[in-house]
């Protein structure tokens, strides 16, 4: 694995054992979620904890998040207060990943040393089933090569890791298209956001009834913290709703529909909606960035849900690399 000699096989939705069995060898096996494709490995298999680094050219000690199958297993791989244990119950299967502290049965691998983990339920009935036929968590980072927009198809899955990764599970297009919302809970202190994402911040107050902090400022403590991430090889720009720079050769432009744009430019239109847009934006992305364009012009959603999470990225994607 990552030795770039491997033939990626596309897995159909009936070849689910076949996924079962690869992971049990320890390969890597990409699986589709509801937020995006993750680059999966058994959780008791620190060669293929390993092997997913160098898969996704990521760099070590960056930590990775273990799905499980089901809140029933949250206790085995972490230490559950009652805020967590309520907000498990409100949010999963779901795009909600909580970073707790962990108990021993996590591999390093996957915490970077840390003494915390990060860990969420998808809300995809087939990855479901392959966590609970192995019998273990699955750790699953996005599966795109380290810096690219993360894949919500199996397509973009290949593009960034073919011949690098055993299989490509197909489940469709994901169905939320961002990555999870990431709530740090550790004792005696505050509900801390660290990213957002498919569940909001509103959300998670109303189930703890206390105030969610904001943890994206000062010190980075994840990855998809980091300024430049999420990039295509595009440079991209955001464009204030109901302003209008000039049209130039070689732009391309992502807008809600009905937002207005120079004549004749490549254009990816996606829904006006705050789910809707977040659901096509990463294609759009990367469909827009095949074609070879110097600039992606982004006009953001401003109605609906996810506008945050949204936000978020578009900065990131936009952010000087
Ligand atoms: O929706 C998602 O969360 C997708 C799907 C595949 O589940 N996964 C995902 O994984 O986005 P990844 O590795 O691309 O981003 C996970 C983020 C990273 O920024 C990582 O630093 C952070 O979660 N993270 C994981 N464990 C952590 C921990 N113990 N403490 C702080 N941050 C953590
Ligand atoms: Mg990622």
């Amino acid at each position: 694995m990552g030795s770039g000699c491997v033939i990626t096989r596309r897995l159909s939705p009936d070849e689910l054992e076949v996924a079962i069995e690869l992971l049990g060898d320890g390969a890597l096996v990409a699986v589709p979620t509801e937020t995006v494709y993750g680059l999966a490995a058994r959780a008791d298999r620190p060669d293929a904890l390993a092997a997913i680094f160098t898969a996704k050219g990521r760099p070590a000690g960056h930590p990775l998040i273990l799905h499980l199958a089901s809140a029933d297993d949250l206790g085995r791989w972490a230490v559950a207060d009652e805020r967590a244990t309520a907000l498990a119950e409100a949010f999963w299967p779901g795009p909600f990943t909580m970073v707790l502290p962990r108990t021993d049965l996590v591999d390093d691998t996957v915490t970077g040393g840390r003494d915390t983990v990060g860990i969420r339920v998808p809300d995809h009935d087939l990855t479901r089933r392959l966590i609970e036929r192995g019998g273990t968590a699955l750790a699953a980072p996005s599966a795109n090569r380290f810096g690219a927009v993360s894949p919500t198809e199996a397509d973009h899955v290949l593009t960034d890791l073919d011949g690098r990764i055993a299989a490509v599970l197909d489940g469709g297009a994901s169905r939320v298209g961002v990555e999870s919302t990431i709530l740090e809970l550790l004792p005696g202190r505050p509900p801390t956001l660290l990213r957002p994402g498919g569940i909001s911040v509103v959300e998670i107050e109303g189930v703890l009834g206390a105030t969610v902090v904001d943890g994206r400022t000062g010190e980075s403590r994840a990855a998809g913290m980091l300024a430049s991430h999420y990039a295509p090889t595009a440079t991209v720009e955001l464009v204030e709703s109901g302003t209008s720079p000039p049209a130039r050769d070689g732009d391309a432009w992502i807008v809600p529909s009905g937002t207005p744009r120079p004549d004749g430019v490549r254009a990816a239109q996606l829904p006006a909606d705050g789910a809707g847009y977040a659901a096509g934006l990463y294609r759009a992305l990367r469909d827009l960035d095949r074609l070879g364009p110097d600039r992606i012009l982004v006009v953001a959603p401003t109605e609906g849900d996810l506008l945050d999470a949204v936000a978020d990225r578009l900065a990131k994607a936009a952010a000087p690399r």
